[in-house]
């Protein structure tokens, strides 16, 4: 398109390059630049990638809200910072400038500090996106304290799962959150899930909703009354730069979640410089990403990354949904929104209304618009680029992960031509390859390989939650030397890469990452249930739905079949939570298994798909009449 200039494109390479050639140079410029430093680093970086040992800006210490917030109040004092756009579009924004941001963070880092967190100690955060979450979260960055934040759709079991896994002395939370038309009762999730948790001290609770809640005496309070009673000033813990900031629980292919560990100079660093760049960040912009914080996108695109630059971001409390399938644009126009950042599920979701939402509203003020979180289709890719950025506005599809801790591959706005379907090419220091199965670097294009990462970038997790070992074995063991993403991947004939979706058994359903082995656990404990599969399948708005293929225990007439799917949903909504249930179930009498016993999911995925012409190699089946059956009986 007309916007891009070849000398733009060429001065990418030359700093890509340069980011390669001499990482310690280019990171170093980057942190010194742009941060204020209790005391700079000693060197850059340190790393081993068979222990998977990584270490940035050695013995540098720092506070990362100084940075998000009191580095800003001398010229951007009277600045918002935070825009609160509540459910319900007749409530009205708030306003929170960088001057209120410093009173509310350092309040509620006194609170915290009075009930007793330390320097270290974990604490759980199951809020809904009101602006209290960006609080609470920076709270406990400014006093040291390890937030680990909650996704509030998750059910009690998978909370309680969470807080204990981390051993957080802290649950805060609120009495109940809207959504769309819905009310949702936070307070008695979270009370479900402490029952069972003894390393719980104390819930704090935030009031949202204004219903009645129970309040366990000696552990329950009011977040509300400590706030008025505590201080507007708050020092701020000095950390080292390698002092964990967060734990967020990613799914794993097998088992409990992951925690992973994210530490505090390198994420600062590389999470502000790749906001500024991706969204071509400039001081007046107005950003809105509509994730929720409980992802990782929240984390590095609502709060952190925007919050060190000064930028002004958006926290959306409601659903694209509600009151109308023209609220996102409703809100754009309302807030003269200037980057919009979303999931392609929003987007399939609302291409597939009225032309009219979208129309009706003026969205001229938005610059760039982006995209994350799975591979964007090109119907969708068109529908946003088209009606949306209205051909103006350069689609930055971005892809990265939890893991990564931020943005790793994408388009540059104005300096990368787009290309429907692809994240395009590496940010300055990421050094992607792909590999064939027998661990060679695939040098043909258009060839899908597993990729993978062969440098360490400032914001890489540093570890699973006291399970190193798991660490190591999940990212890399598969590539020695190499960071396994568990994506697959190709690339074009000048270098872009497009992700063609996971390689492992995890499956993303509506942008939500669910490993498969949870949610069979949930389906196991249904009592009729012998044993189960799932695996994901295509779906028009969701991206994957999944699919399950269930042994009984007993053969039971329609009818009571009916019942046990029901009750193996309402099981998943229960120990997984709502997001994870089933699209499809169907009872079979056997699972397609090796001679070892392993599900041979594959030719599950390939019924599930509804591509029954070749299963591959079937020879090492134990069972091969059984996929017959349910190939016959597909759904
Ligand atoms: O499969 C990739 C997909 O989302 C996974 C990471 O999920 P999560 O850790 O929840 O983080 C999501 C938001 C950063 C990846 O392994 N994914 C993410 N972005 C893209 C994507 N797939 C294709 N295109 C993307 N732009």
């Amino acid at each position: 398109m007309s916007y891009y200039k070849i000398e733009d494109l060429q001065h990418y390479f030359k700093m890509y390059n340069k980011s390669i050639k001499e990482p310690k140079k280019f990171w170093d410029r980057i942190a010194d630049k742009n941060f204020t430093w209790y005391q700079k680093w000693d060197k850059v970086y340190e790393f081993d990638m068979q222990k998977a040992e990584f270490k940035w800006f050695l013995n540098a210490k720092v506070n990362i809200t100084k940075n998000c917030i009191d580095r800003h109040l001398s010229k951007r004092g009277d600045k918002t910072a935070i825009i609160f756009e509540p459910n319900d579009p007749n409530e009205e924004a708030q306003h929170i400038t960088y001057s209120d941001l410093y009173v509310r963070v350092s309040k509620m880092g006194n609170v915290l500090r009075d009930q007793g967190v330390k320097k270290g100690d974990r604490v759980c955060i199951y809020l809904p996106m009101i602006p209290e979450l960006a609080v609470v979260v920076l709270a406990c960055a400014r006093i040291g304290a390890i937030h680990s934040v909650i996704f509030a759709g998750f059910s009690s079991k998978a909370l309680q799962t969470r807080i204990i896994d981390c051993d957080s002395k802290m649950v805060i939370t609120s009495d109940g959150g809207f959504r769309g038309n819905k009310t949702i009762d936070l307070k008695g999730i979270v009370d479900d899930a402490v029952e069972h948790c003894p390393c719980v001290e104390k819930v704090l609770v935030v009031k949202r909703i204004n219903s009645e809640v129970n309040m366990k005496e000696g552990r329950d309070l009011w977040i509300e009354p400590l706030l008025e009673e505590a201080s507007s000033s708050c020092l701020a813990e000095i950390m080292d730069a390698e002092d964990p900031l967060f734990i967020l629980y990613t799914s794993g292919s097998t088992g409990k979640p992951k925690g992973m560990v994210h530490t505090t100079a390198g994420y600062m660093v590389y999470t502000a410089y790749t906001f500024k760049n991706v969204f071509k960040y400039e001081e007046n912009d107005v950003y809105w990403c509509t994730a929720d914080i409980g992802w990782i996108t929240g984390h590095s695109y609502i709060l952190y990354g925007p919050l060190l630059n000064g930028a002004t971001t958006v926290i959306f409390e409601g659903v694209p949904s509600y009151p109308t399938f023209s609220r996102f644009w409703e809100v754009i126009d309302k807030h003269k929104v200037t980057q919009f950042y979303t999931a392609p599920t929003a987007i399939r979701a609302l291409a597939k209304e009225s032309l009219e939402f979208v129309d009706n509203q003026d969205l001229s003020s938005l610059k760039v618009i982006g995209s994350v979180g799975e591979p964007i289709n090109e119907e969708a890719w068109h529908w946003y680029n088209d009606h949306v950025g209205k051909k103006k506005c350069p689609l930055v599809d971005t892809w990265w992960q939890t893991e990564n801790g931020g943005i790793m591959i994408s388009p540059i706005p104005f300096v990368t031509p787009t290309k429907p379907t692809y994240a395009s090419l590496p940010l300055p220091g990421i050094q992607p390859v792909l590999m064939d199965e027998l661990r060679n670097e695939i040098e043909e294009n258009q060839v899908v390989g597993s990729l993978c990462i062969k440098f360490p970038w400032p914001s890489i997790a540093r570890t699973i939650w006291r399970d190193h070992q798991r660490f190591i074995d999940t990212y890399f063991k598969a590539y020695p030397g190499k960071y396994f993403t568990g994506d697959g991947a190709l690339r074009d004939e000048v270098g872009y890469y497009r992700i063609t979706g996971r390689v492992d058994d995890v499956v993303i359903v509506s942008g939500h990452n669910l490993g498969t082995a949870p949610i069979e656990d949930a389906i196991n404990e249904h009592p009729a249930v012998a044993e189960s599969a799932i695996v994901g399948f295509p779906h028009k708005i969701k991206g994957n739905a999944l699919y399950g293929f269930v042994i009984l225990k007993e053969i039971g007439e329609t009818r009571i079949q009916d019942n046990v799917r029901k009750e193996i949903n309402q099981s998943i909504s229960d120990m997984v939570g709502p997001i994870a249930k089933l699209d499809k179930i169907q009872f079979v009498s056997g699972l397609p298994k090796t001679r070892s016993g392993k599900i041979m999911r594959r030719i599950l995925r390939k019924i599930a798909e509804g591509d029954l012409s070749n299963f591959g190699d079937t020879s090492t089946l134990l069972n091969p009449e059984v996929v017959e059956e349910i190939k016959n009986e597909r759904l």
